[in-house]
């Protein structure tokens, strides 16, 4: 049973971007998983650059979308996705120092704020 998994609900009624967001959740559970995997080291800090470079290329969208809709609260929205960038920027850090339980917390800290955002902040635009 995957950590997070896709709900209806989670769908902003755009394709790419509901896309984006699944894919999303597929790289956060493969990333849980792969904490208990023998070969851990290699496959999480694999996936977190995965992570990271995924998520540049989704706010890049997102925010192009905004923009191009004309979305009011912009900035807040941006602020948000920075909020983000930083914890993932720790998730990095934590995952480099092998800190394995603290690594998993932060993924399901990352994945929990991911769709909170989703249901919250995505869903306005
Ligand atoms: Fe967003």
């Amino acid at each position: 049973m995957p950590l997070f998994n896709w709900k209806e609900e989670y769908s902003v009624h755009i394709e790419e971007l509901d896309h984006h967001h699944k894919k999303f959740m597929d790289i956060l559970n493969a990333l849980y998983d792969d904490c208990f995997e023998r070969d851990k080291d290699l496959s999480v800090g694999h996936k977190i650059d995965e992570l990271i470079a995924y998520t540049k290329y989704h706010f890049v969208a997102e925010e192009n979308f905004m923009r191009y809709v004309g979305y009011g609260q912009i900035s807040d929205h941006l602020e948000k996705h920075e909020q983000f960038a930083r914890k993932l920027m720790e998730l990095k850090q934590t995952s480099n120092g092998n800190q394995l339980e603290l690594t998993q917390e932060l993924i399901i800290c990352l994945g929990t704020w991911l769709l909170q955002h989703i249901l919250e902040e995505d869903k306005r635009y």
